[in-house]
């Protein structure tokens, strides 16, 4: 028996059954990948996956990022330094404090965004492997960036053809409060440029590509730029463009960072234990470059 693909919607996040992601045969991921390409948030619920395991289905994806945001010092040394650590757990695997780093840094996943387009080589897709889930909240929504642009009014459309956006973690971690990055933090992650409208390959569908990460626009001033970016994160936040996922333990949900925005919604985390990590995939290229737009100066 083959494979089972139940869309959510008929264009955006679909329910993967009947396969066992540890042991995917090459004729199993050519559908996942045909299904992938297709709804950009696939959910495989019921996955045992050892760590291993998660990061070599990853890997069938591309490259994984290993370089990680915050210091060693801070960041939890729980997991390899392939995997994000997304939960509410220190070192030691206790509820972290109410006044820990990783708290307060993490409290910017609750903005939508899209997986590493702070990096100039940005996020291709995410696999998010839940492991312990809060019984109350805890949801992680995701948007639909494509149909988003597509539901532009033209003259939108003509409008950004072509510009560039800003993107840094450390725009997203101010607006959600973190400012306290220290100076080699600072110094890995310069801000860098990301096209505001892309193609997608393997679909050939357009997609706007913004998140909390994008700051400014070049070329435009900078009030304008910001008041731009606000209005396309709004614009593809609205409810029809919006998938909520509420995990259940061993879901594996993987989505395509190109083409979505996510955010996590709030939970208890003094209370309950939520233990997901995620497994994050390299693009291949810039998307200014991959759009043959100039990188700006
Ligand atoms: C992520 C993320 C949000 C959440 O894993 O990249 O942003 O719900 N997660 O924890
Ligand atoms: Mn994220």
């Amino acid at each position: 028996m083959g494979i089972t693909i139940c869309a959510v919607t008929p264009t955006f996040a679909a329910e993967v059954g009947d396969v066992d992601l540890s042991r995917l045969s090459e004729a199993d991921l050519a559908e996942v990948k045909a299904a992938f390409w297709k709804y950009a948030l696939l959910i495989f619920p019921d996955q045992d996956l050892a760590p291993e395991q998660h990061l070599a289905f990853a890997e069938r994806f591309g490259p994984i990022e290993a370089d990680r945001v915050l210091d060693q010092a801070t960041a939890s040394s729980r997991l390899d330094s392939k995997f994000a650590d997304i939960s509410n757990l220190d070192a030691q695997g206790e509820i972290w404090e109410a006044a820990s780093r990783q708290r307060m840094y993490k409290a910017g996943n609750r903005l939508w965004h899209t997986d590493s387009s702070f990096k100039f080589r940005p996020g291709l897709c995410s696999l998010l492997y839940a492991r312990t889930v809060a019984p109350v909240g805890g949801h992680t929504e995701f948007a639909d960036q494509r149909a988003a642009y597509d539901a532009l009014p033209d003259a939108m459309k003509e409008k950004l053809r072509g510009l560039v956006a800003e993107h840094s973690i450390a725009t997203s971690r101010r607006r959600s409060g973190f400012t306290n990055f220290t100076t080699e933090e600072a110094g890995r992650l310069p801000p860098v440029p990301q096209a505001l409208v892309r193609t997608i390959p393997q679909s050939g569908r357009k997609s706007l590509y913004v998140a909390s990460h994008a700051g400014r626009i070049f070329g435009m001033p900078e009030e304008k730029g910001g008041a731009l970016i606000d209005q396309l994160i709004a614009h593809v936040s609205q409810r029809q463009f919006v998938y909520t996922h509420r995990w259940r333990a061993r879901d594996l949900v993987m989505w395509d960072n190109r083409c979505t925005m996510h955010r996590g919604t709030e939970y208890d985390d003094l209370r309950w234990v939520r233990d997901m990590r995620r497994a994050t995939v390299s693009d291949v290229a810039n998307s200014c470059e991959q759009e043959g737009i100039a990188l700006p100066a």
